[in-house]
């Protein structure tokens, strides 16, 4: 299905999007802007904005945002094509026949396609489950001790023993086999033609944070090898950059997030009421990983496995939060080997109970720790003592690794002031670690080292977007081909452009943006807080300071490419002169 950009822009153009979020979140008028508690993560003040007169939302929180279409399709789970007809099924724009030509399809894109594949392959795992040919599948999640509820709600299904099945049922929907391979859903041999690759398994679709099936992880009924089959890295399924559950956790309205190990711990928790719960994708738990939760909670739980594989597990994932300036607790699930196993042992309550007890990841890993010496050694108990300086050195905090010190020493009666000299002795030879930069509370920007040369970027666009004038100004100095970075350029480009005709569009032009994470950042460019400057001659100082930076940056960019890049030589004498012009401009603000 592919509509125009016309279209698309006459249906974006008739539905107000203060009206349209307004019918689902409630919106309160301030300062210009609309205010409510985001609906795309828990929050208990709102922080999420909604500008009528860009037609852009941002949250403040969570780093949410795009336009009147980024919105339903997060919000209503809805694919771009059904957005389009939603919208303007709400505001009486009659659509064409939608383009099923080839021309059409070649130009939708080949994400949308995967997501699209993806998307009918879980409906026919799910319907098989629900048929006789699924009854072996039902007959497992049933003996694991789920309920109809739990599997409809993860939409868990079956691939059966044909083969060949799913493959004609995909053909039918009109996908070509060559995308049935890439999705990873089927391989093609000589000797039997396409055979699908999940056969006679239990299927976990794996969704984004929009709820749409980006990949699929199968188990085994049973014992087999390889427990899990899970979908191949796609250009929609990054194994490292999503997690396993996470569309439910995020709106769960719990201050925690619950990291788990495997797919039917998430399954068991959530089945048990506790919907904060997430795992990683068959893979070890990874940075991005972390910054991803970081947008959610500043709280984490570890509920790893108890065996000697899940304490290991742990101990790296409590060093990824650290660096990722979270702080992990971990949730002790002995006598039982994982959050599945302890809560059909033991239940909700017991688990409230855990959580209320998890243990500082500092104290966790010293105690791992202290089971690797002999104490009754006096040298092995001095290694002991030395790691744990060791270990305390990676605070970066003055105030924090003091505290941790104190209560480690009383912890195992070590005199203060000499784990206090382990430490200084440590640091002298070895360094204190780089500080951290750790939030102040709750939820934060998703972005830690945020180089200079973008925020300039990002802020004059933000600045231009605020007071559009400005650009009629400033325009003989700057171009598009000054902004560097990624998103910032394509904004700029078409920002530019618009101004130039007198059309400033912003909301259009983050449709043309196909990536949500591009979509959300040329969201945040509109929705940014300038700094707030007191006098004229303040804010005139700080906007000239960041056009040099731009302008700077942009010089020195196509300086260091001009022994590869022709044209580049043209802009950086170019941008040598506008950058020596500008330093003596005046440049007033209103
Ligand atoms: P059950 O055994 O059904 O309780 O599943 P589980 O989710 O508890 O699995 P387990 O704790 O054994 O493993 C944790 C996670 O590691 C799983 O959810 C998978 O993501 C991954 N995993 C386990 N076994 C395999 C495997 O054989 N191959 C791959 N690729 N991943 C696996
Ligand atoms: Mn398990």
């Amino acid at each position: 299905m592919f509509y125009s950009d016309d279209i698309v822009e006459e249906v974006r153009t008739k539905n107000d999007i203060v009206e349209v979020i307004s019918e689902h979140v409630r919106l309160q008028k301030k300062g210009g802007r609309h205010w409510g508690l985001c609906p795309f993560h828990n929050e208990k003040s709102p922080s999420f904005s909604v500008n009528g007169d860009l037609q852009v939302y941002h949250c403040f929180g969570c780093g949410a945002g795009g336009n009147v279409y980024t919105f339903v399709m997060n919000y209503e789970n809805y694919s771009f094509p059904e957005a389009v007809k939603m919208l303007a099924e709400r505001a009486g724009v009659q659509l064409p026949e939608a383009d099923e030509s080839e021309e059409g399809r070649r130009r939708e894109s080949r994400r949308s396609r995967l997501l699209a594949v993806n998307k009918e392959a879980a409906k026919f795992f799910y319907y098989q489950l629900r048929t006789p040919h699924g009854e072996p599948g039902y007959r497992y999640l049933k003996k694991r001790e789920l309920s109809d509820e739990t599997m409809q709600r993860f939409g868990l299904g079956y691939a059966g023993k044909n083969g060949a099945m799913l493959v004609q049922y995909l053909r039918g929907k009109g996908f070509e086999d060559d995308l049935i391979q890439e999705a990873g859903l089927a391989s093609h041999s000589e000797r039997y033609g396409m055979v699908s690759q999940f056969w006679n398994r239990v299927m976990y679709p794996i969704q984004d944070i929009n709820n749409r099936v980006i990949g699929f992880g199968g188990r085994v009924m049973g014992d087999g090898e390889p427990k899990y089959l899970n979908s191949p890295e796609t250009p929609i399924f990054d194994k490292r950059r999503n997690l396993y559950g996470l569309n439910y956790a995020r709106r769960a309205r719990s201050s925690n997030i619950i990291l788990c190990e495997g797919y039917m711990d998430v399954i068991a928790m959530h089945q048990a009421g506790f919907r904060q719960a997430v795992a990683s994708l068959g893979t070890a738990f990874t940075p991005e990983q972390a910054a991803l939760l970081r947008r959610y909670t500043d709280n984490v739980l570890l509920a790893y496995d108890s065996d000697g594989a899940g304490v290991k597990a742990a101990l790296r994932g409590i060093g990824i939060l650290r660096e990722a300036g979270l702080t992990g607790r971990v949730i002790n699930m002995q006598p039982y080997k994982d959050p599945d196993e302890f809560m059909k042992a033991l239940g909700r309550e017991a688990f409230e109970e855990r959580i209320s007890q998890a243990e500082n990841s500092f104290f966790f890993e010293i105690r791992i720790l202290e089971s690797q010496f002999h104490m009754e050694d006096p040298e092995e108990k001095t290694k002991f003592h030395r790691e744990i300086a060791r270990k305390l050195c990676a605070f970066s905090e003055e105030v924090e690794r003091d505290n941790y010190l104190q209560a480690v020493a009383e912890k195992y009666f070590i005199g203060v002031e000499n784990l206090r000299k382990l430490v200084v002795g440590y640091a002298a030879q070895n360094g204190l670690a780089r500080p951290v930069e750790r939030p102040k509370s709750g939820v934060r920007p998703k972005n830690t080292a945020e180089d200079k040369a973008k925020r300039a970027q990002r802020l004059l666009l933000t600045w231009i977007a605020d007071k559009p004038q400005l650009y009629g100004k400033i325009k003989k100095y700057i171009s598009a081909q000054d902004f560097t970075e990624g998103v910032c350029r394509r904004v700029a480009e078409r920002l530019f452009q618009e101004l130039e005709q007198g059309t400033f569009n912003p909301a259009g032009i983050i449709s043309m943006f196909e990536e949500e994470e591009e979509q959300r950042e040329a969201a945040a460019l509109f929705s940014a807080n300038l700094p707030a400057l007191d006098t004229e001659l303040e804010k005139e100082k700080a906007f000239r300071d960041i056009l040099l930076s731009v302008k700077k940056n942009s010089y020195e960019y196509h300086v260091s490419r001009m022994g590869t890049d022709v044209s580049a030589l043209t802009r950086a004498i170019e941008g040598k002169k506008a950058l020596e012009e500008l330093a003596k401009a005046h440049i007033s603000l209103d």
